[in-house]
């Protein structure tokens, strides 16, 4: 495992973007893992300025997303579909039906997560994996539990990730209470990780990176990961 850690927010953002965009360039048809949140959106800001300046080209790229509410269509503004759509695909010369995230939306949940699943199987996986962490160590959606969950799964979202993500909707009873995940062995299939952290996750971050390996802590699992980079914002 590498952990950078950098002066601040805009720093961790350049790094990353500078780690994602060298796997574009070196293997054009790649496949990424995104990750929605606060966390990466300074990086898809630089992603979007590079392709905009000729840097990047992600005409061969496809991308699957790491996890996405449960009920809320992708054109409601508050859906990962949307977010991604709006911080990222719409900016670059992605081709949309390249973006893959799971239906929340599926008539069928358990349906959906088997059909998302054999998908980033059919992908080969990802080739580089970006992940944030919560507070608590989730990685996706995969809060602290007694077991680290294989495939892509339906969740319960905790009281914690509620009261966390409500800030990005009008009122704490519109965030959906559960959401559909790609599971820690689905994510531990990626080629390489990348996780990004700001300061305010500093003290999760060590004890995912030196504490015990449990599902308590999620993202401790990574620790057995080959190819793991970690960036810190240290302010
Ligand atoms: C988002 C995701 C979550 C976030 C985590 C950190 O797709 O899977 O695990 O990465 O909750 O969120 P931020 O970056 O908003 O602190």
């Amino acid at each position: 495992m590498r952990l950078i850690e950098t002066r601040d927010y805009d720093e961790m953002s350049m790094i990353a973007a500078g780690i994602i965009g060298a796997q574009v360039l070196l293997q054009p048809d790649c496949v990424l893992g995104l990750a929605t949140g606060t966390s990466p959106i300074g990086t898809y800001q630089r992603l979007v300025a590079d392709c905009k300046k000729g840097l990047l080209d992600f005409s061969r790229v496809r991308t699957v997303n790491l996890d996405e509410y449960c009920g809320l269509p992708g054109d409601s503004k508050e859906s990962y579909r949307y977010f991604m759509d709006h911080n990222l695909f719409d900016h670059v010369n992605i081709k949309k039906e390249n973006t893959f995230l799971p239906n929340g939306c599926a008539p069928d949940m358990e349906a959906e997560c088997r059909r998302y699943e054999e998908l980033v199987s059919e992908l080969g996986g990802a080739d580089l994996q970006l992940l944030g962490i919560g507070r608590n160590g989730h990685i996706g959606f995969n809060e602290p539990a007694d077991d680290f969950p294989a495939q892509v799964h339906q969740v319960e979202l905790t009281e914690s990730t509620i009261r966390a993500n409500s800030r990005l909707f009008d009122r704490i009873e519109d965030v959906p209470t559960r959401a559909v995940t790609m599971g820690i062995g689905t994510i531990m299939k990626a080629g390489r990780i990348l996780l990004i952290a700001g300061p305010e996750k500093k003290e999760i971050v060590q004890e995912a990176v030196y504490g015990k390996i449990t599902p308590e802590v999620p993202a401790s699992v990574l620790q057995l990961h080959k190819d793991v980079t970690i960036i810190l914002a240290k302010s």
